[in-house]
């Protein structure tokens, strides 16, 4: 539900050109799939935003969360999340991947859209479980569980067990800022060229509420 489960804030950037064209810049970039066999898709590259404009973004994050402190943690395993990077997936590049982000790592998520000319279509959806029967189930991963292929047990989650319930559409220098233990993706991908394809800082926070 807006402004329980997730925010979003139209204007969040004060210079989104500045922001999407230092992004597309970016020399240096890793590489997901298809091209390497990792489990995220396109390219991606650290630092998004500077830190004083990360810190305006923060402090609406803390705002409307009421959290008083956002961090980052490292997990025992040192797996630690990509937050303030760059990433860009092109339209072929993957779809949607129904999922929830590690308890153990954050609290919160977010994403800012940084392609000026975007596909509408191609945000962020929530879902909720589907039972065979086409009865619906819930939309969070629980404790003690740190995500749900962990509690299911599976390495992957079937395509076809989650109903799309709320789509939040792609708008340039919007951000959408949700709890990250909902069942959550991008809703689509687009674009072929460099500086056409669907672009986002993505961000992962640790708080105290
Ligand atoms: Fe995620």
């Amino acid at each position: 539900m807006l402004g329980r489960d997730f925010w979003v804030n139209d204007a969040i950037l004060p210079d989104p050109d500045a922001v999407s064209r230092r992004c597309f810049a970016h020399e240096e970039w890793e590489f997901g799939a298809p091209r390497k066999p990792m489990p995220w898709p396109g390219m991606r590259s650290p630092g998004a935003l500077l830190p004083d404009e990360l810190a305006a973004v923060e402090a609406w994050v803390k705002k409307v969360t009421g959290a008083k402190r956002l961090w980052q943690v490292t997990a025992p395993e040192g797996h630690q999340l990509n937050h303030n990077y760059v990433q860009l997936v092109g339209g072929a590049e993957s779809g949607p991947r129904p999922h929830t982000d590690s308890r153990k790592l954050c609290r919160y998520a977010a994403v800012i859209y940084l392609s000026p000319d975007p596909l509408a279509s191609a945000g962020t959806s929530f879902y909720r479980l589907r039972y065979p029967d086409g009865t619906l189930g819930g939309n969070i991963c629980s404790p003690p569980h740190a995500n749900l292929r962990e509690a299911l047990g599976v390495t992957g989650l079937p395509q076809e067990a989650w109903h799309e319930e709320v789509m939040v559409e792609n708008r340039y220098n919007r951000m959408l800022l949700y709890r990250a233990n909902l069942v959550h993706s991008a809703s689509g991908y687009f674009g072929t060229g460099h500086d056409d394809k669907r672009m986002t800082a993505v961000f992962f926070w640790m708080a105290d509420a």
